[in-house]
Parts: C-alpha cells; sequence; structure tokens
C-alpha cells in the first residue's frame, strides 16, 4: 500500500524529516478557522486505500488536539488507513485521580485519540499507566538515541530525577555498560513545584547527566542539577525527549547550574538558549514506519 505522511500544523516539521527519510510524500491540508474560531481542515490529496501517517504533537493550546482529531476523521472518510504518530501525549502525566472531583484526562484523550484512526504510535508517552487507557496503541521509546547522546560524555552517572525516570536511566546505563546509575525521590507538590530528597554526599563521577521523559517548568531537573552541584558534580549534562519548557522554564535552566540541556524535536522549539540542543528523534520514528 502507498505511503503518505499528513501533519497538523505544529507537526510539520518533524513530519517532514520523516517522509524525506522514508521517501514519502507530504499531504496537503487547508487548514482554517470559521469566523466564530471553530477549526477547519480539509484534505486535499486522493488517499483512498492509502497508508496514511498523521503526525500530531499535543502540547498546549488544545488547538493541537483538535486538528488531529478532525484530520484523523477526514481521512478516514476519504477510505485511507490511518496511523496517528503522537510525537508528544500531551495530558498524559494526569492518569488518576489524586484528588477527589478530578478528572483522569489521559482516559479522555485516548477515546478522542482512537476515534477515527485504525492505529496509534505514541512516541515516548510520560508512564506506562498511560497506555492502559488506550486500545490502538503502541508505545516507542527512544533509548537507543538517548544513549547515543550520552555516550559523548565521558565519566558520568546517569540521573533518573524521579523513581520512573530511573528505569530510563538503567536502560541507558544497561545499552552503555554503564554501571553508574541513581535516582532521586521526588514528590509532586503542585504543577509547579516539586521536593527532592537526597542523602547524596559526593558522586562517583566527575560528571552527571540527568534522564527524563520531559521538562515542562524545568523544576524536576533544576532541583536534581543542584543536589548533583553540591556532590561535587563538575558538568551536569540533561537529556529529556520531550521540551515542553513552560512558562520561564528556559531562563529558569539558563540560570541553573546545568551545563547543557538536550531535547529531541517531537516538539517544535521556538525560543532558543546557548545551553540548548536539540536532536532529531526522525531516524527512530522513520524506523517504526518502514
Ligand atoms: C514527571 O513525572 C516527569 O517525568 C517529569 O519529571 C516532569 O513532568 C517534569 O516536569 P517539570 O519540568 O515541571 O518539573
Amino acid at each position: 500500500m502507498d505511503k503518505m505522511i499528513f501533519a497538523t500544523e505544529t507537526s510539520s516539521d518533524l513530519a517532514k524529516k520523516v517522509a524525506k527519510k522514508l521517501n514519502s510524500k507530504i499531504g496537503k491540508v487547508k487548514f482554517d478557522h470559521f469566523p466564530d474560531g471553530e477549526l477547519y481542515v480539509r484534505v486535499l490529496d486522493d488517499v483512498k486505500g492509502k497508508n496514511v501517517y498523521l503526525f500530531a504533537t499535543l502540547t498546549p493550546p488544545t488547538h493541537n488536539i483538535m486538528q488531529f482529531v478532525l484530520l484523523a476523521n477526514a481521512l478516514k472518510h476519504a477510505h485511507a488507513h490511518v496511523t496517528g504518530v503522537i510525537t508528544y501525549t500531551g495530558y498524559a502525566r494526569q492518569d488518576r485521580v489524586s484528588h477527589p472531583g478530578e478528572p483522569i484526562s489521559i482516559e479522555v484523550l485516548s477515546k478522542l485519540l482512537e476515534m477515527s484512526v485504525d492505529r496509534l504510535i505514541l512516541v515516548d508517552p510520560h508512564d506506562h499507566r498511560a497506555l492502559r487507557f488506550f486500545k490502538k496503541a503502541k508505545a516507542i521509546r527512544p533509548f537507543d538515541l538517548l544513549a547515543s547522546v550520552v555516550k559523548n560524555h565521558k565519566d558520568v552517572t546517569l540521573v533518573g530525577p524521579d523513581v520512573p525516570s530511573f528505569e530510563r536511566a538503567k536502560a541507558v546505563g544497561k545499552l552503555l555498560k554503564n554501571p553508574h546509575v541513581m535516582f532521586f525521590f521526588k514528590h509532586r507538590k503542585t504543577g509547579k513545584e516539586v521536593k527532592m530528597v537526597s542523602d547524596l554526599k559526593k558522586i562517583k563521577t566527575k560528571n552527571a547527566f540527568i534522564l527524563d521523559d520531559m521538562i515542562s517548568t524545568g523544576g524536576t531537573i533544576i532541583k536534581a542539577a543542584n543536589i548533583l552541584k553540591k556532590a561535587g558534580a563538575e558538568n551536569i549534562y540533561v537529556m529529556a525527549t520531550h521540551g515542553v519548557f513552560a512558562g520561564n522554564a528556559l531562563e529558569r535552566l539558563n540560570k541553573s547550574p546545568v551545563t547543557k540541556i538536550f531535547v529531541t524535536d517531537t516538539i517544535k522549539q521556538t525560543k532558543r538558549i546557548g545551553k540548548l540542543k536539540v536532536v532529531s528523534i526522525a531516524d527512530i520514528i522513520a524506523k517504526e514506519l518502514r
């Protein structure tokens, strides 16, 4: 079956890179608004019987989610076989009722995303717990990419800044045969504030490499970096798959002891600071779609 790649407006850069690697055509879409602000999309290519990959990064605003849902529906009605490629799964951290009266937002989102697609590929979703709400989704974890970035740095301890990211640090440590892996206990007080406890006195290696799935406010990374600096780390590197960088996160990270931050291009970076380096995840996604 012929392959074609479509994308929501904020995902087109990464989609183009993947399309190039697969030698596939990028589908044409008309994006517009009705006078009252409602979204309008229209698929302009003939997709009948085609294998279509629809890329979307679900960062706020909700606009991105809506564009994906509408495009998936348009493609389905045009008789394509649709695979959604969600490069960043927003709302995935809201995967349980933490306080009475709250929704399980990812449960709601899973229904919306799966409504018109045949299957979904989620690129490094926050936690495996989110996956239980999906029926057609598969997660891909870019551990090889993380390892290839870490490999360029010598004498590092791999650090998970909380318990779930310890698994990530261990997986990368295993790929690199690096036995220096550690984690911190983190308690999230609010969306903006985290508490981190550690009895780390002295780090065993010269450098530290913090690995996480995402950076939002930067609070987690800054807390971990402060502890590592105090424990004698000369350089503190960070790699996260998704650079959300909410509010003034980049400015705060710039002032923190972090030496360098690597993120992938699952989310388009519009602001840049000298410490930030974007590494493309296009190869990993292309391999999955081949
Ligand atoms: C949390 O469980 C995630 O793995 C990240 O550590 C967290 O979402 C990062 O958020 P922030 O940058 O706001 O601390």
